[in-house]
C-alpha cells in the first residue's frame, strides 16, 4: 500500500516534470551570452537607426511583441506570411493595415544571422527589439529574458478568436484577456502605458469620442475635429495617443 503511493507521487512527479519542462522552459538574460554576445548591439543599432529616421517606428516595434505574444505565446508566429498550409497572423482583425515594422525586424534578423547564424530565434529577437524601442525613445530599460522558440505555423483563427482585445473592451474583458497569459490587472495597467508613444486610427476610438460623456470635454472635442464624419472618409486618420510627447516614452499616458 506504501510502496504503491510511493509509485504514484513518483509518477506524478515525472509527469508534472515533463509537462513543465517541455511547455515552460526557464528564460535567462544569458541564453546568448556564449553563443551571440552580440545580439543586443546588433538589435540596438537597427532599432537606433529605424527610430532616428521615423519615431514612431519605436511604437510600431514595440506593438509588435505584444501582439505575437498574445496569440499562442511569445513565439514569433506573427511574422510568418500565409502559406498554402496555413492563414496566418497578418491578416487578422487586429493586425491587417495595423500592425507594421515587419521588414525592420527582417533586416535585424538578417544582421543577427550574418553575426551569429541559426543561433537567434525570432521571438527572442522582438523581446529584445521591444526594449530597445522603449529605450530608443527615452524610456525605461530591464533585462530581457530570453530563450523563446520560433513556431513554425500560424493561425488566423487564433488570431481572431478575442485574445487580443478589441479598442472596444470593457475592463472585464481586458482583465480577463491579461489574466489568460498569466497578467495581473496592475500588468494591465503597467503595460497599457505603452500607448504613450504611437499612434491610433479614428476607426479604433471614434466611437468614444463622439458619443461618450466620460472623456474630458475639449480633448474629444480635438479628437472629434481630426476624425470628422462621415466616418468613411477619415476611417484612416491617425493622432498620436499622447497629446502631449508622442514621441517620447515618459509617464504622461497616465497624467494625460
Ligand atoms: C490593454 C489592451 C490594449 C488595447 C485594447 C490596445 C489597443 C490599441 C489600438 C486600438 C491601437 C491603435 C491601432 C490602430 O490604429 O491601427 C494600439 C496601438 C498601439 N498599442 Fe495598444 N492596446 C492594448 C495594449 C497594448 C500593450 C500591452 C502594448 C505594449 C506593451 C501596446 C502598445 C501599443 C503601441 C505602441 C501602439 C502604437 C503603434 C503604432 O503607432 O504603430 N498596446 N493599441
Ligand atoms: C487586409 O487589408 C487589405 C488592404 O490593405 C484588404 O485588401 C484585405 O481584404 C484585408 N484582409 C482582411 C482579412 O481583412
Ligand atoms: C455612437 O454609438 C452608436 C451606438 O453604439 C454607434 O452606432 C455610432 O456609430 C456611434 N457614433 C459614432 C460617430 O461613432
Amino acid at each position: 500500500m506504501a510502496s504503491s503511493i510511493i509509485i504514484s507521487f513518483a509518477l506524478l512527479a515525472c509527469t508534472l516534470w515533463l509537462t513543465t519542462s517541455t511547455s515552460s522552459a526557464q528564460l535567462t538574460t544569458g541564453f546568448y551570452s556564449k553563443t551571440c554576445p552580440k545580439v543586443f548591439h546588433t538589435v540596438g543599432s537597427v532599432v537606433r537607426s529605424a527610430v532616428s529616421k521615423e519615431k514612431r517606428m519605436g511604437a510600431s516595434l514595440l506593438r509588435l511583441h505584444f501582439h505575437d505574444c498574445f496569440v499562442n505565446g511569445c513565439d514569433g508566429s506573427i511574422l510568418l506570411d500565409d502559406t498554402s498550409s496555413f492563414t496566418g497572423e497578418k491578416t487578422s482583425f487586429a493586425n491587417n493595415n495595423s500592425v507594421r515594422g515587419y521588414n525592420v525586424i527582417d533586416d535585424i534578423k538578417s544582421k543577427v544571422e550574418k553575426v551569429c547564424p541559426g543561433v537567434v530565434s525570432c521571438a527572442d529577437i522582438l523581446a529584445i527589439t521591444a526594449r530597445e524601442s522603449v529605450v530608443a525613445l527615452g524610456g525605461p530599460s530591464w533585462k530581457v529574458k530570453l530563450g523563446r522558440r520560433d513556431s513554425k505555423s500560424a493561425s488566423l483563427s487564433d488570431a481572431n478568436s478575442g485574445v487580443i482585445p478589441p479598442p472596444s473592451s470593457t475592463l472585464s474583458n481586458l482583465r480577463n484577456r491579461f489574466r489568460a497569459v498569466g497578467l495581473s490587472t496592475k500588468d494591465l495597467v503597467a503595460l497599457s502605458g505603452a500607448h504613450t508613444i504611437g499612434q491610433a486610427r479614428c476607426t479604433t476610438f471614434r466611437a468614444r469620442v463622439y458619443n461618450d460623456t466620460n472623456i474630458d470635454a475639449s480633448f474629444a472635442k480635438l479628437r472629434r475635429s481630426n476624425c470628422p464624419l462621415p466616418a468613411a472618409t477619415s476611417d484612416n486618420n491617425r493622432v498620436p495617443f499622447d497629446v502631449k510627447t508622442p514621441n517620447y516614452f515618459d509617464n504622461n499616458y497616465y497624467k494625460n
